[in-house]
Formats: structure tokens, sequence, C-alpha cells
């Protein structure tokens, strides 16, 4: 799609937000008009100006609604647009949380779908009549952000058969084409050579041969400290031996959606030409079982040189984010993010609103927390107290991988974050592991399309950004 801010294509319907009112066609002369409203005819105006969550939802909504219409093109008023949002919010900030909404309320995953003879019911342009030259280079900007949010979803909802490491290795090569930003991939050889036995013990069990994905973007001075993102990159996850359930099982091919945030937050970067330096690691492995499977009760030697002992080989997103932590050391980073969906603890803590968040440094959870506002990215903080060190203590080997502290149902997210932590703790930087569970879908009532939400890429782009304004 594409956002003008100049004319309108030929025929496009103009959308008028009118509080108050339901959706409702009205004939204008010749031409037709959409109004868009929101609440109830008595409330008319008193919402204003929207709350930012939910002028992100409605601003989301109108494209959502054009949608349903079957409407290709329309155009909106940017006073109209402007009357939405408090006086506080900039010119160019309102543009790109519009532009960004637009983009991710048109996105479809579409692509294994024959098309339909109307075409699919998404548009193609969305003229902005009337913005001033900061809300345009709002708009232009949040034109780019939203096209790498969705490229992220593309990634994650793309089926296990089809996205293997193989290809998440490729499609970050693609990703960052044009840009200043490099790709290199270790394979399965070039990883035993690192040391990268936990990744490779996970992968044991899959045909899949797991890969490394390392990008490097270097948009500052060279001696300046790099932001390391570390991505989980399971292209499908059974659970292994510790088979899931089939209920378990659906949308696990979506279970590298931490390793498709970062490739895109990295790529974004570069394409926005941000003066940041970044590294993104990506461990991308398919979880399978097999008669090669890592078992139960097997112990691997991570990079770390410590243990790891699997007690259930479906913890498997912590134990290739180990390695990839590790070797997070050799670039002596800024701040280290770690990005994974990995706890289903996390959805039953938090539902499906928020990413769940642990850190080591205060300043980097009020900054995630104020950024997740802002980006919509939200995200919600769990403790990384002492007290849970209970849950990382080894049988037989230095740390398990779920938790041995009595029943390892309790406290699910922190046992994963407890589990990082003792790996983190050697980077001796802020290190914050973002547990994005619960944003790998769309929640209903969120004006997106079934499928990923390409949660957080608008947060990480922001963190970056802040730490280069800095
Ligand atoms: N990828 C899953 C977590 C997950 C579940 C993400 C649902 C998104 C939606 C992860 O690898 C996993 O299987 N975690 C286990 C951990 C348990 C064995 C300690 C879980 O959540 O059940
Ligand atoms: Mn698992
Ligand atoms: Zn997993």
């Amino acid at each position: 799609m594409q956002v003008l801010t100049d004319t309108p294509v030929e025929g496009a319907v103009a959308v008028r937000l009118a509080p108050g009112q339901a959706v409702k066609f009205v004939e204008k002369g010749e031409a037709e008009e959409l109004h868009i409203g929101f609440g109830l005819p008595a409330q008319a105006g008193k919402e204003l100006p929207l709350s930012r969550r939910k002028l992100i939802i409605f601003l989301r909504k109108i494209i959502a609604t054009a949608k349903q219409q079957k409407l290709k093109n329309i155009s909106l008023a940017w006073a109209d647009i402007r009357s939405l949002a408090a006086a506080d919010v900039s010119d160019a900030d309102l543009g790109e949380l519009a532009s960004v909404a637009f983009e991710m309320a048109n996105f479809e995953f579409n692509i294994y779908k024959k098309v339909p003879e109307s075409g699919f019911a998404t548009l193609d342009t969305v003229a902005v009549v009337g913005a001033p030259q900061e809300a345009i280079l709002g708009i232009k900007r949040g034109e780019i952000v939203g096209n790498e949010v969705n490229a992220a979803r593309m990634l994650s909802n793309t089926p296990g058969g089809d996205m293997t490491p193989t290809h998440l290795a490729e499609a970050a090569r693609e990703a960052v084409v044009g840009t200043e930003a490099t790709v290199e991939v270790f394979d399965a050889a070039q990883m035993k050579k690192l040391g990268l036995r936990a990744v490779l013990g996970v992968a044991k069990g899959s045909i899949e041969e797991p890969k490394f994905i390392v990008i490097e973007y270097w948009g500052a001075e060279k001696t300046e400290k790099p932001i390391v993102l570390i991505g989980k990159g399971v292209t499908f996850d059974t659970g292994g031996l510790n088979i899931k359930t089939g209920d378990g099982m659906y949308e696990m091919h979506m279970d590298m959606s931490g390793g498709a945030a970062v490739i895109h937050a990295t790529a974004l970067a570069a394409k926005l030409g941000v003066k940041a330096n970044i590294v993104a690691l990506i461990p991308a492995v398919e979880n399978s079982p097999g008669g090669s499977s890592v078992r139960p009760g097997d112990i691997l030697t991570s990079l770390s040189g410590k243990t790891i002992e699997i007690l259930n080989t479906d913890a498997e997103g912590r134990v290739i984010m180990a390695d990839a932590i590790t070797y997070a050391k050799k670039y002596n980073p800024e701040v280290v993010l770690n990005v994974s969906t990995l706890t289903g603890a996390a959805l039953t803590a938090l539902g499906l609103h928020a990413s769940a968040i642990m850190s080591n440094d205060q300043k980097l959870e009020d900054l995630l927390r104020a950024k997740g506002e802002e980006s919509g990215d939200y995200v919600w903080p769990f403790p990384l107290w002492e007290e849970y060190e209970d849950m990382t203590r080894g049988h037989f080997g230095d740390v398990p991988n779920i938790s041995t502290a009595g029943n390892s149902r309790y406290g699910g997210v922190i046992a994963g974050g407890m589990f990082l932590w003792q790996f983190a703790r050697e980077l001796n930087c802020p290190w914050a592991h973002i547990d994005m569970a619960p944003r790998m879908t769309s929640a209903p009532g969120e004006e997106l399309a079934a499928g990923a939400a390409g949660a957080p890429v608008r947060l990480l782009i922001s963190i970056i950004e802040h730490y280069v304004k800095r």
C-alpha cells in the first residue's frame, strides 16, 4: 500500500472521521463518502482526544473498515486525524503513528491463497490531504516502519515446512539488501568449531540443518559499542521428545518470531540510516523428535562452559538463546536485548496484550516500559530476584532447562528469565529479556489480521534510536 501525502488517486473515496457515528456511506453530490465513528452518539466528541492506545486502534479501524467495504483507494483529511489526538502529540509523531497503523492494518497473509476474482480486500492507496510538512515527514517514516513490521509478520506466518533455518538465513540476507548491513551465516560444522553446542544439541533431532545468523550494521563510529539483539529462531517447535499436544503445537511455526523481529528491526535501522552500531544474533533450529534427538537427562556443554541439563526438551528456546548470549560477549556490547517466544506461562500471566520483560538494569526496564507505551509494543516487568535462583540449580549439570525449585509449573516466565540470566550476568552490561510469546499473534479487537503481530519491531527501533540520541 502507498500512503500519499499530495493528491488522492482518481475515484478515491473520501473517509470522514465522525465521532459518535456508526459506519455509513453517504452520497455527496456525485462522490461517495464513508463516515467512520467511534462510541455512541451520545458521547459524540466526548472521548476526544483519544488516549494514545485508543488512537492506534482507531487509526487501524479506518483501514479495517475500508477493507470491509472493499474499497481500494481512500482519502483522509489531516485535520480529521489531528482532531483525534491530544495537543502534546506532535505532527511528526501523529503522522508516523498514522502511517504505521495504516500499513499494519492493511497487511494480510494471503500469499498461499488463490487470488479471488475481485482481488484481495486490501487497499492500494491512502491519501492524507492537507498534512503540514512535519506530519508528511512522519508519515513517510511511518511507512518504512510499518512495512518492516509487516515483513517480520510475513516471516513469522510462513509455515514451518517452508520456513526452515536455511530459509530464515536467506530471509535475513534479503532483508538487508541495499543497506549497509552485512549478514554472515554459520552452518553446523562452523557452529561446532565455534562451540555452539547448546544450539547444536537442540537441533539434533531434526533433518533441517541449524544456522547461526549474524547481522552487523555499523552505522556509528566503529569504536562505539554495539547494541546486540538476540532473537529466538525456532522455525518449528514440536516440543522434541517431550512432544507437545495437538493444541499446543498449533502455531509453533511462529516460534521464530523473535528472530524475525530482530532481523527486521536491524534492517529497519539500516534503511533509516540510524547512527547506531547493531549486531543481531539469531540461532535458528527446528525442534523435532527423532532417533537422534536430545533426550531428557542429556547434558549439553554450552559455549559459556556451563553445562545445561535438559530436563524437558520443550524448553528449547532458552537453551539456544544461552549460546547466543555468550556469543554476544565478543562484541563488548553497550546493551543486550533478547527477544523470544519463550514461555506459554507468559500468556497465562499477561494474556495477549503485553510481552513480559526481565532486566538487570532499572533504567533499561523503565526505558522499555516508556518506549513500549509510545510505540504500541506494550511490555510488563517480572522480577529477576535472587530468591528465584533456586530454580536454576541442576541435579547433574550446572543449569537445568526447567525449574528445579519445587513445582516446575510455578513462575514459568521467571524461570525462563532466570535461566537466561545465568548466562547474561557474564555480559557485564545492561541486559533485558523480552518474552514476546503473548504478542506472537494478534489479539482480537486490535484491528490486525489473524496471525503474527510483528512485535516488538516498533519497540526495538525506538530503543535503538534512544541510544543514538543520548
Ligand atoms: N515456544 C514455546 C512457548 C510458547 C508457547 C510460545 C505458546 C508461544 C505460544 C516454548 O518453547 C515452550 O515450549 N515452552 C514451554 C516451557 C516448559 C516446558 C517449561 C511451555 O511454555 O510450556
Ligand atoms: Mn518448546
Ligand atoms: Zn519454543
